[in-house]
């Protein structure tokens, strides 16, 4: 049986993967680039630099600006993001996350938090949902974001499991790519077209239950 879960949280505890598309459009739009929802997938699970480059890159602005303008840009992104996400409560985890939390704690399995957000504890603080986790692994302390591996093994280690006895759920392509470079097993929510046709995958978070867990656990 598996040991630990390690969650991401944008997209997988709560709808946040939207207020990151809208504050990234708004910020885009303001420096004259244009990114639609298709192109927002490869956003998913990114770190805030990293989609600030691949936003410029994408509208052939790589060169346009200072280190000192980039760290402004990604600030005002963030500062947007920021105001947007005041309001989030308890009632805007997802269908299913708490009681599958509370199912996870009953049985004794280890719960983690593998965000790539620096909003991450705000946010779980928000829903009040701090204390189901035994460990937020810290972004600003690993090596590589994702689709490196480095925040799913930041992890387990911080629940003590090795990463063979964890599994992790993710609603990201890049997020899919870290867990199964981290030997994790994954399991996606979204659509396989997106995260892939190789992995377990749930179109809805409702249906992230313990045995659900359980099933895709004994026949990995
Ligand atoms: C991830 C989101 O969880 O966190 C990305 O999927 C986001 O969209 C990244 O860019 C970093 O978040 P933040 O809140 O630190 O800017
Ligand atoms: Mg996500």
């Amino acid at each position: 049986m598996f040991k630990a879960v390690l969650f991401d949280l944008d997209g997988v505890i709560t709808d946040t993967a939207e207020y990151h598309f809208l504050a990234w459009q708004k910020l885009a739009n303001e420096i004259g680039i244009t990114i639609d929802r298709a192109f927002n997938e490869k956003l998913k699970g990114v770190s805030r630099e990293d989609s600030l480059s691949r936003i410029l890159a994408y509208g052939g602005k790589s060169d346009t600006f200072t280190a000192d303008e980039f760290a402004a840009l990604a600030k005002r992104k963030n500062d947007n993001y920021v105001e947007m996400i005041q309001a989030v409560s308890e009632k805007d985890v997802y269908p299913g996350i708490l009681s599958l939390l509370q199912d996870l704690k009953a049985a004794g399995i280890k719960i983690a938090l593998a965000s790539a957000s620096k909003n991450g504890p705000f946010l779980l603080a928000q829903m009040k949902l701090t204390s189901y986790f035994d460990a937020i692994a810290d972004p600003a302390k690993v090596a590589a974001s994702k689709p490196a591996p480095d925040i799913f093994i930041a992890a387990a280690d911080g629940v003590g499991i090795d990463v063979a006895d964890a599994i992790g759920i993710e609603d990201a392509e890049a997020g899919i790519a870290a867990i199964k470079a981290a030997h994790v097993l994954p399991v996606g929510v979204g659509s396989p077209d997106v995260l892939g046709h190789d992995i377990a995958i749930v179109p809805d978070t409702r249906d992230l239950t313990l045995d659900f867990l359980r099933n895709v656990w004994e026949n990995k």
